[in-house]
């Protein structure tokens, strides 16, 4: 796992910014995981601002709410083609986001998981993660092998998001996301996170032991993770000073 910590989200986004931009100059037709919610915003600014030609790129999003029509505000369709897919001429038809309004919920989810691999997997997946250590919606006690399936949110994480629904009430309880065995499958894996109410979160998963509880803590066993913090996600960290040496020393050939 390599923990680059800068001072500001600004500066720790770029080097992600960087890293996305660099594979899909490398790899036109690569396939992004993308995450939603106020941490990759930044992102997705600079990705747009750099100008990448996104027509043979193909996305699978994380994750989206059950119930939610696609057009609220608040789903994470609308998140994407907002903050986004709008502003890049990616293909509608390369879009990949659960349908959390289907039927046939468990159908949609096994469906999702076979266009992944058909696509020849994820490159590159980014993520955020929740105060309680979620990535996607695979929240605290989720198998650390699971696939993508219907999750039901925990008390914390919907008083988390209750700021962009407006009230609590108005979050809804179940979603669909990928898996974590899932997640562990990109062959690259970014994480980002701002804010001191997130360095528990970061400090359990890239220190604390492998659990469920913490299920980002799974991407200690991923060959390619790298978390991108800024000082307030990064000030629970025992190693931080060990951590900005590697990253300031590194050999060029090394740097993104
Ligand atoms: P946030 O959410 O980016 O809105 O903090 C992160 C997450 O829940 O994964």
């Amino acid at each position: 796992m390599e923990i680059v910590i800068q001072e500001t989200p600004e500066a720790a986004t770029e080097i992600a910014a960087m890293i996305v931009a660099r594979l899909l100059r490398e790899k036109p037709d690569a396939v992004l995981g993308l995450a939603t919610g106020s941490t990759p915003l930044l992102l997705y600014r600079s990705l747009i601002e750099k100008k990448l030609d996104w027509s043979r790129v193909t996305t699978f999003n994380l994750d989206e709410y059950i119930g939610l029509p696609q057009d609220h505000p608040q789903s994470y369709h609308s998140f994407m083609w907002t903050n986004l897919f709008r502003h890049v001429n990616i293909d509608r038809a390369r879009v990949h986001i659960p349908d959390g309004n289907a039927k046939d919920i468990p159908g949609v989810c096994a469906a999702y998981e076979k266009r992944i691999r058909a696509a020849g997997g994820i490159d590159l997946q980014i993520l955020g993660i929740g105060t309680d250590g979620h990535i996607g919606f695979n929240e605290p006690t989720s198998s650390l092998a699971s696939r993508t399936r219907i999750k039901t949110l925990t008390p914390q994480t919907r008083k988390d998001n209750a700021r962009f629904f407006g009230d609590e009430e108005s979050v809804p309880h179940h979603v669909v996301t990928m898996g974590i065995g899932t997640i562990m499958e990109a062959r690259e894996v970014l994480l980002l996170a701002f804010g001191a109410q997130k360095a528990q979160a970061v400090a359990e998963a890239a220190e604390g032991p492998m659990t469920a509880i913490n299920p980002a803590s799974a991407l200690q066993m991923h060959p390619e993770a790298r978390f991108c913090l800024d000082t307030g996600a990064a000030s629970k960290l025992q190693r931080a000073e060990y951590y900005r040496w590697v990253y300031d020393n590194k050999p060029d050939w090394q740097r993104p």
